[in-house]
C-alpha cells in the first residue's frame, strides 16, 4: 500500500484507536429527497464538527458543503438506479476517478450486490475501482447492499464482506447481525456498520453501535439514525462517545438526553 493511500485511509479510520465515525448522507442517490435530508446543507452543517468523514455524492458535495470545510470526503461513485426503477442492483460507476481527485476525495465508495441479478456487474465495478484507487492512492469502501430477498445474517454478510475484501476493497461497510464477530473475523480489512432504518428510540441505535464495536467493527457509517433523530447533533455526539470514547449505550444515551435538553432550549429561544 503506498503512502498516499495509507495517508487517506488514516483520515477515515484513525490510527489512534483504529476507529472512525463516518456520517452518511448519500441516500438521495437512489432515494431522492429522503426525510431529514431534504435540504442537505441544513442537515450536514451542524453535524460536521462531530464526524471524522462525510460520505456523499459529488452533487451534494458541490452544492451543499463549503469547500473550505476540513473534513475527509468519502465520495459515492456508484449509482445509476432509483427506487422506482427496475432493479436497484444494476449500478455502474457514475463518477470518474479524475473527478474524485478534483474534488479532493479521501476515499471512494461503491455498492456491491452479492446474490442479486447484477452481482457479477457490481463485483467487476469494484475490481475496476480498486485498480484505479491503487493507481492514484485512493482507498475504496465497498458497501454490501442487501436486496429485500436477502437475509441479513452472518453467513450472507460474511460472504459479501469477504468477497469485497478479496477483490481488494480497503474498507467494507455492512450491517450488524447476530454473530457479527464471525463477519469481522472472515474479513481481512476494517468493517464498519451502517445504521439502517431509523430505530424507534435513540438508545437502540446506540446499542447497535456499541454491540458492533464490541464485536470488532472499526466504526460506523451512520445516516438515518443520526439525521432522522429529533436531535441530530446530540445523537452524533452520543454515537461519537461510543466509537471514540468509553461510553456504554446507557451513558451515551444519558449524554444524548442532556445534550438534547440544551438543543431544545436553543430551539425555543
Ligand atoms: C445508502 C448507503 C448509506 O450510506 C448507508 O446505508 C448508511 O446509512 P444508514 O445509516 O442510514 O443506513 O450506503 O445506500
Amino acid at each position: 500500500m503506498d503512502w498516499g493511500l495509507k495517508n487517506r485511509l488514516s483520515k477515515i479510520i484513525s490510527p489512534k484507536d483504529n476507529r472512525g465515525v463516518m456520517l452518511a448522507v448519500d441516500h438521495g442517490y437512489f432515494l431522492g429527497p429522503t426525510d431529514g435530508l431534504q435540504t442537505p446543507r441544513t442537515t450536514i452543517r451542524p453535524l460536521l464538527p462531530y464526524a471524522d468523514s462525510l460520505m456523499l455524492t459529488r452533487g451534494v458535495l458541490r452544492t451543499s458543503v463549503n469547500p473550505d470545510v476540513n473534513i475527509p470526503i468519502v465520495l459515492r461513485v456508484s449509482g445509476g438506479t432509483s427506487i422506482v426503477g427496475d432493479d436497484l442492483s444494476n449500478e455502474s460507476l457514475v463518477t470518474s476517478v479524475e473527478e474524485a481527485i478534483r474534488l479532493n476525495a479521501s476515499c471512494l465508495a461503491l455498492s456491491i450486490f452479492v446474490g442479486s441479478k447484477y452481482e457479477h456487474k457490481t463485483l467487476v465495478n469494484l475490481s475496476k475501482l480498486v485498480d484505479l484507487g491503487e493507481r492514484y492512492g485512493i482507498p475504496i469502501l465497498a458497501v454490501t447492499a442487501v436486496g429485500k430477498e436477502m437475509n441479513r445474517d452472518s453467513r450472507y454478510l460474511g460472504l459479501a464482506c469477504r468477497i469485497a475484501a478479496e477483490i481488494g476493497a480497503h474498507i467494507v461497510k455492512t450491517y450488524y447481525c447476530q454473530n457479527f464477530e464471525e463477519v469481522v473475523e472472515g474479513c481481512p480489512v476494517p468493517v464498519i456498520i451502517a445504521g439502517g432504518k431509523k430505530l424507534p428510540r435513540e438508545l437502540e441505535a446506540l446499542q447497535l453501535a456499541y454491540n458492533a464495536l464490541r464485536d470488532g467493527a472499526a466504526g460506523v457509517d451512520m445516516g438515518r439514525n443520526i439525521w432522522q433523530s429529533r436531535f441530530p447533533t446530540s445523537m452524533i455526539k452520543a454515537v461519537r462517545s461510543i466509537v471514540h470514547g468509553s461510553s456504554n449505550p446507557e451513558a451515551a444515551f444519558e449524554e444524548f438526553i442532556k445534550s438534547s435538553e440544551i438543543e431544545t432550549h436553543i430551539e425555543s429561544r
